[in-house]
Order: C-alpha cells, then structure tokens, then sequence
C-alpha cells in the first residue's frame, strides 16, 4: 500500500461560467478541485491550507475514517473550523472500500465550489468482478450560482426564506453547450467505437437530486458509494447529492457525437428548483468532424419529467449486494428518526424582513423534532475527548416525542421543533437499525439522508407511514445493498442497519444542503471498543481550536 501525499491550497479564484465572473473558494484554483486517485489499503496525507476570507473543513464523504474520527471533517462535528491564514493535516486509510467516493468542504456552502472526485480501484494485484474496462471516466454533478454561494446562504438564513435556486448545474464544472456562454467549454468525454467504459458519476450539487442519462446508450450499474453492486441495466441514473454510482457503457452506437445530460428531480410539490439541463457529449473518436463554426448536433436523450418520482424510485430500489450480505440481526438499538421541513412561528415583534417563509413563519427542519444546532466553542468529538461539559447532551430521542400521520395533513402545532445540540449515544459494536420517517409538514420532500464514518445496509423502503406489522416483512436480510447516503422516498420511508464498530462522533444528515443549515441532522457518539485498533486515535497536533 501506498501513502500519497496533497497540498490543498483553499483560495479565492475568479471563476467564469454563463458569462459571468465571480470570486469563488477552490482548492488550488480549479473548478472541480484535484481528483484524488488511490487503491484500496492505501493511505492520503492532506495538507490542507486557508489563504481564502472564509473558514474551511474538508469532508472524506463515505471514506470510513475508522478510529481516525479527527479527519473526518464536518465543522463543529470533528473539528473547529481551518480559519482564514490557518492549515490541518488530514491524515487517513481507506480500508476494505472500492469504487468511487469524493470530498468537499463541510463548512457552510462553501461546498458549491470546493469539491472533487476520490477514485479508489481495487489494491495491486487485486482485479474489479467485471472485465478491466481501458478507459475510465469522472463526471462530477454540480451547482452554479452567478451569485456567491456564501451570500445565497446567508441571506436565506438572515430573511428564514428559501434561498435563491442555482442558475446552472454542471457537469464537471461546466454548465454545456446548451448555454450560449459556456459552449467552448463543453466537457467532452472520448470513446472508441466497440469499447466499454467506466463512468464514475458523483451528484456534488448543493440542493437537487438528479436524473442522468446518454442519448441512445445504456448504463451498466456495476457500484455505488465505493460498494460493487450486483449489476443491472438502465437507461437512466438518479443520484442524490452525495452518492454516486459507477457504469460501464458499452459504445455499440453508430459513431457520432451523443449528448449526457443531467436535469433535477424536485419530488417537493410547489417549490422551486433549477429546471435547466446540463450536458457534456459522449464522443466516438470515428465521429464525422463537426462543420467549421457549425453546430455538429449530437443526438439529446429524454430526460425524465421533473417530478417522475416513479422513476425515481425503480432506479433506487433497482440495488443489490452481489453476494449474500452481512446484515446485522438480533439488533440492540431500535430508532425511529422523523427528517423532514418545517415552519416556525416568528417571535412577537421580530421584524417582517426576518420572517419570510410563508405566514409570518421561518423555515425550519428537524429529526424527532429536534432541530440540530451546531456548537460554535467546540467540536463535539473535542468535547466527548476532553469530556468538556455544555457543548452537547446526550437526549436526542429515540423516538417521535408524538405519534401522529407523519405523511398526512396535519397542523404545524403539534410539530414546532426544538433548537438544541442533542446527540445520542451508542457502544461500540452495537447492532442499530433506523426507521428514518419522512414528514410531510410543511412540505413532502425526498430527503438524501448521509451518515458519516459508516456504510448502512438499505432493508427497505416504501411511500406512507412506515407500518412495523406489514412492513418488516419487505425487509431484505439476504441482498440489500450497502451505502452511505439513502434517498429517502418523498413522502416515505427508509429502513437502514449498521453496526456501530467505529469510535467517534458521526453527524447523519440530509445532504440537501440547506436542509442542514436548518436543522435537518443529528450525531452519534460511538464509544471506544475494549482491543487498541478499536479506539479513536490521539487527536493530532495541528487539529484546529475554534
Ligand atoms: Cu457529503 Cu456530511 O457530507
């Protein structure tokens, strides 16, 4: 096994795309950042330097940081914020974990510019369970805004409305040729005729799941969050930020220029979202040139309505683990988590301009009710590791504090969240299962819900209120497939197991970015195990104090 070395510099760089210059946060000026490429076993040493105006973190998302919680990334969660002028050292080993993952910032949306692909292949001398494809390619999925996305932000939480939608989604990088502006910039991804490639696809948007698609040609689903998955075909990806999916395609059309393109899935009813198309051109390299100056048009695939949700959920619930799996069973840990949105009532006499979501309300989002605030003096795996009191408290419940039709139509007083920094603590090597419950209040929304420092088998998943008496019986204990990031069906439920077997402290979230300012997370606080290779580490000596 290897240890590859990085520098990332985080800093300000004008970024133009439709037209427009704007000074964004990247890591060493590029737009996607590095892509980092490593086998399995190996370890990364990142050196991680701020020379931008605002604070920083990089998030391994889905590397599984086992007993290096302290590299793990997310602000205030594993670590104080790199401020401005400062630099952290992350340091790391990717073990037992093959296909493809990514990083990006874990610090506000800082995010929307500050990410970039991992790639892991399979150790030396160990081979993929397909044929060697010859070519690989990267196709990283994200968010433009001709505003600065910290300002997006902001104003939204400063006016408690929804922000502004993104103007563009990007396929590495670039909006695509359906965009004037940003034509010459088109990313073109080359193939021979006859061969099959492998195409790692990420979603990095900040807020949209995503459909995926090439004009005339079929994907072979061979994996998804660095798990192999049994393969299947179709013609049509979705991903919700945050996980990704490897493809063969094989390139048996005749030779010719074929558009992928990416376009949102919004299951919510009445809110908005980007509704525009990316686009990059699968390229058979025996192409007819394109005329001098002239459009070479390349054939455009259909892209699913934006609210096919029945689509949607055939592709999600398409997945498999290749061989018999190792569920957990006889479980100790039983939860019921709700995720979903929700409305405040504004305060008397707060000033209209803070109030705008609709009714005199702010938007909110929570877990079981409790809308998760991130400490601001400490990380709380600093806290847990000092056993500094006041940061945290360990009540976040185990269940709804109310029973009620979470997917019906029910008045928003019976649900106004609480604002606290509540965590809920497991033992190490504990069997946990999850009944992650969407809530329709406010607005039914399909939640993609990430848990770090571990992959979770998906058991089932299904529309409505989540049943125990008729439900457990969809559960799959014989093949589901392993992820770190489950897309929550709008309006339904999801059932997820692990085994706590990594110490540390782990937010799980909904990776809809303005879903977590709001509250939409809680932390697991793992315990230690009784061998040395089950214990956290000694935090490093750099490791940033808030
Ligand atoms: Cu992809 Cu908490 O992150």
């Amino acid at each position: 096994a290897k240890t590859h070395y990085h520098d990332f510099v985080v800093q300000e760089t004008k970024v133009t795309r439709l037209c427009k210059t704007q000074t964004v946060m990247t890591v060493n000026g590029q737009l996607p950042g590095p892509t980092l490429e490593v086998n399995n076993g190996d370890s990364l040493v990142i050196n991680v330097v701020n020379r931008a105006k605002d604070n920083v973190t990089i998030h391994w998302h889905g590397v599984r940081q086992i007993t290096t919680a302290w590299a793990d990334g997310p602000e205030f969660v594993t670590q104080c914020p790199i401020k401005p002028g400062g630099s952290y050292t992350y340091r790391f080993t990717i073990s037992g974990q093959e296909g493809t993952l990514w990083w990006h910032a874990h610090s506000s949306w800082v995010r929307a510019t500050v990410y970039g692909a991992l790639v892991i292949r399979p150790k030396e001398g160990d081979s993929y369970p397909f044929p060697k494809p010859k070519r690989e390619s990267v196709v990283v999925l994200g968010e433009w805004w001709n505003a600065n996305p910290l300002d997006v932000i902001r104003q939204a939480m400063r006016t408690g409305g929804g922000p502004n939608t993104s103007d563009a989604f990007t396929i590495n990088g670039q909006p695509g040729d359906l965009y004037n502006c940003s034509k010459k910039d088109t990313v073109i991804v080359p193939v021979d005729s006859g061969e099959t490639i492998l195409m790692r696809v990420i979603n990095a948007a900040l807020n949209q799941q995503l459909f995926y698609k090439i004009a005339n040609h079929q994907f072979t689903v061979v994996g998804a969050d660095a798990s192999y998955v049994k393969p299947f075909t179709t013609s049509v990806l979705m991903l919700g930020p945050g996980q990704t999916t490897d493809v063969l395609i094989k390139a048996d059309q005749p030779p010719a220029r074929y558009y992928i393109a990416g376009r949102a899935y919004a299951s919510a009813q009445g809110v908005p979202f980007d509704n525009t198309t990316t686009t990059a051109i699968l390229e058979y390299k025996t192409a007819p040139c394109p005329a001098k100056g002239g459009s070479s048009n390349p054939v455009m695939p259909s892209l699913p309505a934006y609210n096919d949700t029945a689509t949607a959920t055939t592709f999600s619930t398409s997945f498999r683990s290749p061989k018999k799996a190792n569920v957990p069973t006889d479980i100790d840990v039983n939860m019921f988590i709700t995720a979903g949105l929700g409305l405040l009532q504004c305060p008397q006499g707060a000033p209209a301009s803070t109030c705008q979501a609709p009714n005199r309300t702010r938007f909110t989002a929570s877990m079981n009710n409790v809308s998760f605030v991130l400490p601001s003096n400490f990380s709380i795996l600093q806290a847990h590791h000092l056993g500094v009191p006041g940061v945290f408290t360990t009540d976040f419940p185990a269940n709804p504090p109310v029973t009620f039709d979470y997917t019906g139509n029910v008045p928003r007083s019976l649900w106004q969240p609480i604002r606290s920094t509540k965590v809920y603590k497991l033992k190490y090597g504990e069997k946990v299962q999850i009944v992650l419950q969407g809530t329709n209040i406010s607005t039914a929304e399909n939640h993609p819900i990430h848990l770090h420092g571990y992959d979770f088998y998906i058991l089932a998943e299904g529309f409505g209120n989540y049943n125990p008496a008729t439900d457990t019986s969809k559960f799959n204990l014989v093949d589901p497939p392993l992820r770190n990031t489950a897309s929550l069906p709008v309006g339904g439920w999801a059932v997820i197991r692990f085994v706590a077997d990594n110490p540390g402290t782990w937010i799980m979230h909904c990776h809809l970015d303005v879903h977590i300012g709001w509250g939409l997370a809680t932390v697991f606080i793992v315990d230690d195990g009784p061998e040395l290779s089950q214990k956290l580490q000694k935090p490093p000596a750099d490791l940033p104090v808030c």
